[in-house]
């Protein structure tokens, strides 16, 4: 059973279904708990992307953590306990990953994380939380970069659980990279070649506070004078605008053009032919590196190191200075890096689909030996 949540996890579920689907007898259940809904969010990812319609929509929606997490888990368990999957495979950080994984382990069901490992050492995320619970549950965890594995043996993690296979993120851009290059996005925004920015922002500590968002809102009035900024917003993102004051501020703005969230195929070429990328996204920092795109991470770290070492990425916090000097600071640097993480190829979920099938069957002998002792 493969579950899938929130807009991030559609591009990490596509590949899996697609590697799970290739083995004769592996029947990959997709269930979707709705916690995104929007048809910009939710439908047009599994469209573009060609998911396969999930077999059941939980339609949890929106709520607080502790009401939406709670929804996820009492919708989940009855499917899984008629389903009986031999696995549950949860993939990410988000509410849907931490409430189906913890079902699945009470219910005795083998888990795999996917994305597993990612530290950002800071607490105060709410996916920090999720993926510290959903390591600390999982049979199989795999990982998509070294530091990944150096996080798991530090807590401790036995190494025959872990395993570093790759990134499945990234499997779904390497898949739709020519068909990205077909979108009109740019010819349909009026904008050129290196021409412009992006600004993606969604982060609680970001939007949430409107002493932060006002200092990124600070940066972006110096910025938008150098170029054009197309800006996604995120419902999260377009609510607390609505609530305060700076959306009259970024209204003001001539060059910030604020647009509805892109589907999977636009937002790819869009940001394949931008002159830089900000965004406290986790996966824009990834798609970013391999897409040679210089990208400004607006927070204070981050769980995806491996991003920064390839050079793409540099984390500039909130501070309205520094994130102007660093876009000052960037010289066309759009150039691929001269190397990739390890295994970033395309074939992550392959890799884990191999994985996930042999303990399946390793586990069901185990389980009849048992029986017949
Ligand atoms: C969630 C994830 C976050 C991920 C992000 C990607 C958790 C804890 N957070 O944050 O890790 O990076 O998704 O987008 O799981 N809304 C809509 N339409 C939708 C979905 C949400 O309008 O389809 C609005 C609702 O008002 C909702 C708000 O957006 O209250 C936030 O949605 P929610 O799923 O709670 O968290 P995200 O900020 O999207």
């Amino acid at each position: 059973m493969i579950i899938a949540g929130a807009r991030p996890n559609f591009m990490k579920v596509a590949p899996l279904m697609r590697a799970f689907q290739s083995y004769p007898y592996s029947n990959p259940i997709l269930v979707h708990t709705g916690q995104h809904y929007d048809d910009n969010m939710s439908r047009l990812f599994f469209e573009e992307l060609q998911i396969p319609k999930p077999e059941i929509n939980l339609g949890v929606g929106s709520a607080s953590h502790a009401q939406q997490t709670a929804a996820i888990m009492t919708g989940i368990e009855p499917v899984m306990l008629s389903c009986k999957p031999d696995v549950v495979v949860v993939v990410g950080d988000v509410n849907s990953t931490v409430g189906c994984g913890l079902v699945a382990v009470k219910l005795g069901i083998r888990l795999a994380h996917v994305e597993a490992g990612l530290r950002s050492h800071d607490r105060s995320m709410p996916e920090e939380i999720n993926r510290i619970l959903t390591d600390a549950m999982s049979d199989l965890l795999f990982c998509s970069e070294p530091s990944g594995i150096e996080n798991l043996q530090r807590e401790n993690v036995e190494s025959k659980k872990v395993h570093l296979v790759g990134n499945v993120m990234i499997d779904s851009l390497l898949y739709c990279r020519k068909q990205a290059a077909k979108s009109l996005v740019l010819e349909r925004h009026g904008l050129e070649q290196k021409g412009y920015g992006i600004l993606t922002l969604h982060r609680p500590s970001n939007v949430d506070d409107n002493r932060v968002f006002s200092r990124i809102v600070e940066a972006l009035e110096e910025i938008q004078r150098d170029m054009p900024i197309v800006f996604p917003v995120h419902p999260r993102t377009r609510a607390c605008i609505q609530e305060t004051y700076l959306g009259d501020r970024i209204k003001a703005m001539s060059q910030i053009m604020m647009v509805d969230p892109f589907g999977y195929m636009d937002f790819m070429k869009l940001m394949s032919s931008a002159y830089v990328v900000l965004t406290d996204s986790g996966g824009i920092q990834e798609e970013t590196t391999i897409l040679g795109i210089p990208c400004l991470t607006l927070r204070e770290n981050t769980e995806r190191p491996a991003t920064v070492d390839m050079g793409t990425n540099q984390i500039v916090g909130t501070d309205a200075q520094r994130i102007v000097a660093a876009f000052k600071a960037i010289k066309r640097r759009n150039k691929l890096p001269e190397t990739m993480p390890p295994l970033w190829d395309g074939h992550a979920a392959e890799r884990i689909a191999d994985i996930i099938i042999e303990d399946s069957s390793v586990a069901k002998q185990n389980y009849s030996l048992m029986r017949s002792a």
